[in-house]
């Protein structure tokens, strides 16, 4: 692995170009401007001086993960001499498909196609690229560079050669691979999200206020994070997406997503990002 793509610097994408880039893995950065391209460096370079501060990494370090990241606004420009690209933009199919249609003219044959997606089905997006053996999901969990999981994700028709590659990436990064099929939620959201929507419905039904039932869970079960906070950090609009994803997905009403949870996204009340969800935020 000599070189990556990393196509979106939101959240996960930021994250995503961090450990690479911090792990000695050159990454071209793709944004929609280069507005956006300044503000996913400058969320790395201060979650970098988090790290420096805390003598995880010493200020060289800082500097050369800082200077192997290179930045576009061109998906053709970026893509066409790595080894690897990293789709990690909005939950959404229509936006995947034309990324990865640019991405699959422009890169070259032996180039792996991954999708950070949480919800998406890989062996649909994987239909849309004429290389689906050579396309697998990648999926990190947020923050990026804290958390040690990464969820292997294989398509219908992923190689073995595809998933051991991306194994041994995973492994370069310093995380965990665990590999899972490609069914809706895969392990992680499949269990998560259920937690998170039973949280809200407990509000809605009135049994507890937000603070309680966050309390319950982690003086209980000594959760880093109360399941509301963490509603509110991966985004409440995320959330009710993948709540869609496994009702669809399952046919089966357990996986309701609450109407609170809908109300809330409707009215813009979308966590962390918007300053308000279950909780407010500066
Ligand atoms: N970059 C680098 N380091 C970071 C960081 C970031 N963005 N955010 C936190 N850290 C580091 C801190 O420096 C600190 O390091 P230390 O252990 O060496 O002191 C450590 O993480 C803990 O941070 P803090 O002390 O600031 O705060 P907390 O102790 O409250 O921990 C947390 C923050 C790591 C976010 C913790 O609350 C946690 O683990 N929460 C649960 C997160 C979680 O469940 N994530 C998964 C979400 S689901 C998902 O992403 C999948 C998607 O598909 C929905």
């Amino acid at each position: 692995m000599k070189k990556v793509a990393v196509i979106g610097g939101g959240t996960m994408g930021n994250g995503i170009t961090h450990v690479f880039a911090m792990n000695g893995i050159p990454v071209n950065l793709v944004e929609m401007s280069e507005e956006l391209a300044e503000k996913a460096l400058s969320t790395i370079e201060k979650n970098l001086d988090r790290m420096v501060k805390k003598e995880k990494i010493d200020a060289t370090e800082k500097v050369e993960t800082l200077e192997s990241i290179t930045t576009f606004t061109s998906v053709e420009d970026a893509v066409k001499d790595v080894d690897l690209v990293v789709e990690a933009v909005p939950e959404n199919f229509e936006l995947k498909k034309k990324v990865f249609s640019k991405v699959d003219e422009a890169a070259p044959e032996r180039t792996i196609l991954a999708t950070n997606t949480s919800s998406i089905s890989i062996t649909k997006i994987a239909a849309a690229t004429s290389r689906p053996e050579q396309f697998i999901g990648m999926h990190f969990f947020n923050p990026v560079p804290v958390m040690k999981l990464v969820e292997i994700v294989k398509g219908f028709e992923t190689s073995e050669e595809t998933y051991e590659t991306i194994e041994e990436t995973a492994r370069l990064l310093d995380k965990t691979p665990i590999p899972v099929e490609d069914y809706p939620g895969f392990v992680s959201n499949r269990v998560l999200m259920p937690m998170i929507n039973e949280a809200i419905y407990c509000v809605h039904e009135g049994v507890a206020e937000p603070e309680d039932v966050d309390s319950v869970m982690k003086l209980g079960m000594a959760h880093p994070m109360g399941p509301l906070r963490l509603a509110d950090f991966i985004g409440l609009d995320v959330c009710l997406d993948i709540m869609n994803v496994l009702y669809e997905g399952f046919k089966d009403p357990k996986y309701r997503p609450c109407p609170l949870l809908v109300k809330m996204v409707d009215a813009g009340k979308l966590g962390d990002k918007t300053g308000e969800g279950f909780f407010e935020y500066d």
